[in-house]
């Protein structure tokens, strides 16, 4: 579709809207009784409540539409096929290669990646396995009771968010951590008290180049060989990389070395030999109910009909926010502590892939693309950030996120989380009117003087825009399920925008940059040529530090 079809399609919406913003949610509601089963769809036993969105039949049937009209369904057929959909880089993009449970090939470049993905998936199960019964053991023949995964990015925030979403199928005995900030205080505080001959690394970096990583990596190997002797040093790392002469030229044995490919963006990698350390906290068996469920999400994305099809609705619905309504971020609230780094992971998969300014053809974009995507668990975000979603100028669409049941039996803990996030997406609906606030202070007694006073600050606008996930239990296959689903999202946005969603070249120049800094950081090199502001900041820095 060209870009003036695209602007077309955008300016059609906009009469929608026109249309919508003369009849609010709590309107519609009342209207109709089946809103909910019109608006509601379900992949498996997670169901999306989509209903309290700005939204009606005609909005939906325009931006399905919109979906048609761009060709989502053969750009996705084309990924799924083995295209390298990833034009900057010329790669295909192929993720859901990782979880696949059916027997047909995969073929990227004429070669089924089957296989291969197979074999790194039962060298995984073996090594997982052995770690975990303790028949790999450190060099002095002790059993690890620590594995630190030391990466950053994608190599990072997915096995990190997994392993704490998972923590009901970990073992007490065999904690693993994330280190992933090039701020020493980060290393430094996981090892603390931790004993080096129990003590396992796995270094996890695509390139293996990306300094945060091995800068971590060369202070875990000092330690390491501080605590068990040079000689011991490789019985206690593993490394999992797409390059695996790297991983050789850092020692790392060759049976403990992982690979995957480059058709696996890191953000989408925790599919891959990345997952490594999820295997390892909650076993391999959960680790395959985990990609199982992500495969049973990628079927329903591939089969299912646009208007059935969760990622396309929430795709779809995020674009009619950001682009006609110009709501520039989203809110991911996870009912549930455990998701605690659900967000933080989503932010890297989407804005790292849609965060782009320029088409597939490198044209400057004449709309706006991926979202400000952020957000906590309930309710611990109700007593902070909520205010401004309820009253602030500000609409936040929010996806609430919720099991029916807890892993855990405390009565009346998940009775009162349940009500709650019911709260919140009904509140933000309906809104509070003004002669609601004020009958409401009458019937407390107030004076008409004190009632005129208060109500302004008592009205709720309502008519804000929520989508509700509701599944059964957080289980590895629940939490893979989800995870795909908002990577489909993702893709689903990426194509409507017309943006290429696997690459990032945005982070580059700051890695640039810093590499040259170093130096005059370090006080090797002269601060000249920099702008005013970095050299002051430099000359300050230096005085501080010489005090
Ligand atoms: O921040 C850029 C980035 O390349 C991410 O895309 C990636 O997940 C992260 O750095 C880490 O990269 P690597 O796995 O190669 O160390």
């Amino acid at each position: 579709m060209a870009k003036s079809g695209r602007k077309a399609a955008f300016a059609a919406l906009e009469t929608h809207k026109k249309r919508l913003n003369k009849t609010p949610m709590r309107e519609m509601f009342a209207a109709d009784p089946a809103r909910f089963e019109k608006f509601s769809a379900r992949a498996g036993d997670i169901l999306l409540d989509y209903s309290k969105n700005r939204i009606d039949a005609d909005v939906m049937a325009a931006l399905f539409d919109f979906a048609r009209q761009v060709d989502l369904e053969a750009r996705r057929d084309a990924m799924w096929g083995g295209e390298h959909i990833n034009i900057t880089e010329d790669r295909a993009v192929e993720h859901m290669a990782l979880r696949y449970q059916g027997d047909k090939a995969v073929p990227i470049d004429g070669k089924d990646v089957m296989p291969d993905v197979r074999d790194v998936l039962g060298r995984m199960k073996v090594f997982s396995d052995q770690v975990r019964d303790g028949s790999i053991r450190g060099a002095t023949g002790e059993q690890f009771t620590d594995v630190i995964n030391i990466g950053i990015g994608g190599s990072d925030l997915g096995p990190a968010m997994v392993t704490l979403a998972l923590a009901p199928y970990t073992r007490a005995d065999l904690r693993v951590h994330y280190v992933s900030n090039v701020d020493g205080a980060h290393i430094h505080d996981t090892l603390k008290g931790l004993d080096p001959k129990r003590t396992m690394f796995i270094v996890a970096s695509k390139t293996f180049t990306t300094d945060e990583t091995m800068t971590n990596a060369a202070t875990a190997r000092k330690w390491i060989a501080e605590g068990v002797g040079e000689e011991g040093v490789s019985d206690h790392f593993a490394a999992l990389s797409t390059n695996l002469p790297a991983c050789d030229a850092f020692g790392i044995k060759q049976d403990r070395i992982f690979g995957f490919w480059d058709w696996v963006g890191g953000r989408y990698s925790v599919w891959s030999a990345i997952g490594l350390p999820i295997a390892i906290a909650v076993g391999f068996e959960n680790f395959e109910k985990f990609l199982k469920g992500a495969a049973e999400m990628d079927a329903h994305f591939l089969s299912a009909p646009l208007e059935k099809n969760l990622p396309v609705i929430m795709g779809l619905i995020g674009v009619w926010y950001r682009n006609v309504w110009d709501f520039s971020t989203q809110a991911v609230l996870p009912y549930d502590q455990r998701l605690s780094r659900f967000a933080a992971y989503l932010q890297q998969q989407d804005m790292e892939s849609n965060g782009k300014s320029v088409t597939l053809n490198g044209k400057q974009v004449d709309w706006s693309t991926g979202p400000i995507v952020w957000g906590e668990p309930g309710t611990n975000g109700q007593h902070a950030f909520y205010q401004l979603i309820h009253q602030g100028t500000d609409v936040i669409p929010c996806d609430f996120l919720i099991a029916a049941n807890p892993h855990e039996h405390l009565p009346p803990h998940h009775a009162k989380l349940v009500a709650n996030v019911l709260a919140q997406s009904e509140a933000l609906m309906l809104g509070k009117t003004e002669d609601e606030v004020e009958a409401e202070l009458k019937a407390q007694g107030l004076d008409k003087p004190r009632i005129k006073e208060l109500t302004p600050h008592k009205v709720f606008p309502g008519n804000r825009p929520s989508n509700t996930i509701m599944y059964s239990k957080l289980t590895p296959e629940t939490l893979g399920s989800l995870i795909a689903l908002y990577e489909h999202k993702v893709f689903v946005q990426g194509t409507i925008w017309n943006v290429n969603s696997y690459d990032q070249w945005g982070v580059e120049l700051g890695k640039q940059l810093a590499k040259a800094l170093l130096p005059k950081v370090e006080g090797t090199a002269s601060s000249e040529g920099h702008d005013s502001s970095t050299r002051g900041l430099l000359a300050y820095f230096h005085q501080l530090k010489s005090q």
